[in-house]
């Protein structure tokens, strides 16, 4: 590439960072952001919808869950609010590192980058590399390839720490380079089928006092829902320019997973819910998840494909006064489980 067109790849990804940090972007031009960011990295990277070589569709399938394929983890850009929560999440968490720590670099370990490292990369725009210097993970080789393809165009070298290929559920930093912030991002609704667990459970034990965890905290809860009223509201109400969510009908059932930086395997010790005696036409269970990125910069129900509400369909119709346990099942396929359970 030559320095002209390099110029031209920058200023055009800079641009597009300003856009989805600034907040009154509004959704078209969030959403047009995602788009430009993905074609960026797309042509950058090799790694787009037409590429064909056969490792671009490998998933790894892990004892602890699975790894998305090379593709599949690149498409995520393109879930809009996801992609800038947390990317706002981050850079606030990376600017409130820098004035915390003024005579240091902040280091930001990202595990699960995927071919783009969608959630960092950007922000190289913002932070000199004095200040940043980030460590980007991924268990497919095929990912930090397309990723140092793109630091190498774009010439972002500077602020590279190190790219590694490894499993990060046994992943031991080395000591005398102290974590400020770590980045996970590898899961889906109710934490099902990718290792986020694992890898938050591995990896935020090794954050020193101080340090940050990306996201802050995923919290999964039950409700019982009136299903009749709740998807023809889909989307969501954003920025409460029309409040469908308050026709909504839902009884709140409570918590039941909180995953922190301070979680521990005992916190996942299975709970029983009781539906109430009465319930109307809330009778279907749902489990919600939110995500806390950091701070205000929240995703909750349906604002991301990470964040869809699960119906619980194996418990059918639901009763008042009856009783469920839902259990946080870890392992190649880990899931929440539910199981009615008799009348007392
Ligand atoms: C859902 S994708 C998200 C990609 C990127 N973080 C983003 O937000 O756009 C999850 C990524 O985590 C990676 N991953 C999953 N489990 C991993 C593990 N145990 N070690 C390293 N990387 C892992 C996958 O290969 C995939 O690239």
């Amino acid at each position: 590439m030559t320095a002209d067109r390099r110029d031209s790849v920058r200023n055009r990804f800079r641009a597009v960072t300003e856009r989805l940090l600034d907040p009154d972007s509004d959704p078209g031009q969030l959403s047009e952001g995602c788009i430009q960011l993905q074609a960026v990295f797309a042509e950058l990277s090799n790694v787009s919808e037409d590429s064909t070589a056969a490792d671009v569709d490998r998933e790894t399938r892990l004892a602890t869950g699975v790894a998305l394929s090379p593709r599949d983890a690149a498409r995520c850009v393109l879930d809009t609010r996801r992609t800038v929560m947390y990317i706002r999440g981050i850079h606030s968490a990376i600017q409130q590192a820098v004035d915390r720590f003024p005579d240091q670099p902040i280091h930001l370990l990202y595990a699960g980058c995927g071919p783009y490292a969608t959630l960092a990369l950007p922000l190289t725009g913002c932070f000199p590399p004095e200040r940043l210097q980030l460590t980007l993970l991924d268990i497919h080789e095929c990912s930090i390839a397309a990723v140092q393809r793109i630091i190498g165009a774009l010439g972002l070298h500077d602020w590279i720490r190190e790219c590694l290929t490894c499993d990060a559920t046994n992943y031991v930093h080395p000591p005398g380079s102290p974590l400020h912030i770590l980045v996970i991002e590898a899961m889906q609704k109710t934490l099902e089928k990718e290792p986020q667990v694992a890898l938050t459970f591995n990896l935020a034990r090794q954050l020193p006092d101080g340090g940050v965890l990306i996201p802050e905290e995923v919290h999964l809860a039950a409700c019982l829902a009136d299903l009749s009223r709740e998807f023809p509201l889909y989307p969501a109400d954003h920025e409460g320019s029309l409040s469908l969510g308050n026709m909504r009908r839902r009884i709140d059932l409570g918590s039941f997973l909180a995953l922190t930086h301070r979680t521990e395997t005992d916190d996942l010790r299975p709970k029983t819910f009781t539906a109430p005696e009465s319930i109307g036409s809330c009778n279907r269970l749902l489990i919600l998840t939110k995500i806390r990125v950091f701070e205000d910069n929240i995703l909750d129900d349906y604002d991301s494909g990470i964040t869809v509400p699960t119906v619980v369909h194996d418990v059918g119709t639901i009763e008042p006064g009856d009783r469920f346990q839902l259990s946080y099942e870890s392992g190649p396929q880990p899931e929440v489980r539910v199981t009615k359970t008799p009348h007392p």
